[in-house]
């Protein structure tokens, strides 16, 4: 029957179909695959907010415009946004999260994550949002992020960072916001992120507060560590006529108590000095 025969073949042809619309589904992109799971496995979760970014799942965790992974946000089948903030998070951050390579924005922002930020992550070219604030990140700021020349957020306060602001993050042109407050930064800061033209801060010293030993334009002289010039020399002045009062009386008493031993070892002699 040739009216069979048609249904069949509109069958088996519907059939597959269905086979490769569901192999592509569930081949996701192995990147983003190495990427999620990774990160998984280097944060902790005891609150089990990611309780739901369980394995299977991390096939092809972009089968539509979004995921179903709570946090992650896709476009055209890849991860473009995670967002993961105030979850309780602790662990760290897996240097594998650079294979999500069309990462536009990354926020782990208020958690207890800690260790250091990969630098790895400057493989992430498409990279403009970098939210790790309030965490315990430590280490030190690698320069390799600067290979991310989208960047226009970096916002890294409340944390624990080290060492020096890369002198080469005065060179990402995009930059609208950055915050590395309060952490433990030292050093210059780097004259291209403080100053544009004229007078006016690019960014103002709220971004760089709470550094002890952070120094530089924007940041305003520490007032107890720069005693004025008229100070110093008060006190120096000071000291020395103190000094010299002391030595004098001291050298006075000496003359004195000397003199009165003399007198009496002259008495003493002329006691024992028999008469002729
Ligand atoms: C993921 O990143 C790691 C480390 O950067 C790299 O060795 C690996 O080839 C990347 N790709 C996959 C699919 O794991
Ligand atoms: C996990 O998924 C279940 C079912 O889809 C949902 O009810 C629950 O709210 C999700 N939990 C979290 C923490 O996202
Ligand atoms: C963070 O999460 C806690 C508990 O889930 C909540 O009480 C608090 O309001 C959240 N904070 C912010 C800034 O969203
Ligand atoms: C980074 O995240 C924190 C907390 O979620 C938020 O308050 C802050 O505004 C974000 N930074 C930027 C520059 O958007
Ligand atoms: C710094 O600039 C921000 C806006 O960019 C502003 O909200 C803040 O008040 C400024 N802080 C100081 C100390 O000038």
């Amino acid at each position: 029957m040739p009216a069979n025969h048609r249904f069949s073949y509109r069958l088996i042809f519907l059939l597959l179909l269905c086979f490769k619309t569901a192999q592509r589904l569930v081949s996701g992109d192995p990147n983003d695959e190495a990427c999620l799971a990774n990160l998984r496995l280097s944060l902790e979760d005891p609150a089990n907010n990611l309780i739901n970014w369980t394995k299977p799942f991390f096939s092809n965790p972009c089968s539509g415009f979004t995921s179903y992974l709570p946090g992650a946000v896709c476009n055209n089948g890849r991860i473009y946004k995670l967002s993961l903030t105030n979850l309780s998070l602790r662990g760290s951050i897996s240097p594998f999260l650079s294979n999500c390579t069309n990462l536009q924005s990354l926020d782990l922002s208020s958690n207890q994550i800690s260790g250091e930020i990969p630098a790895e992550l400057q493989l992430l070219v498409n990279l403009a949002v970098l939210n790790l604030s309030s965490n315990r990140l430590s280490g030190q700021i690698s320069p390799q992020l600067t290979l991310c020349a989208y960047l226009n957020v970096i916002d890294l306060h409340d944390n624990q960072l080290s060492s020096q602001i890369p002198e080469q993050f005065g060179l990402l042109a995009r930059l609208t916001a950055f915050d590395v407050s309060n952490n433990k930064l030292s050093g210059p800061i780097p004259v291209n992120l403080a100053t544009r033209n004229g007078n006016f801060p690019r960014f103002n010293s709220s971004s760089f507060v709470g550094n002890k030993k952070l120094y530089g334009y924007p940041l305003e002289e520490m007032k107890s560590k720069g005693l004025s010039v008229i100070a110093i020399v008060g006190i120096g002045l000071g000291s020395g006529i103190a000094s010299l009062v002391i030595s004098f009386t001291g050298v006075c008493i000496w003359l004195k108590m000397t003199e009165k031993k003399m007198e009496e070892g002259e008495g003493k002699i002329s006691h024992s000095m028999p008469d002729y």
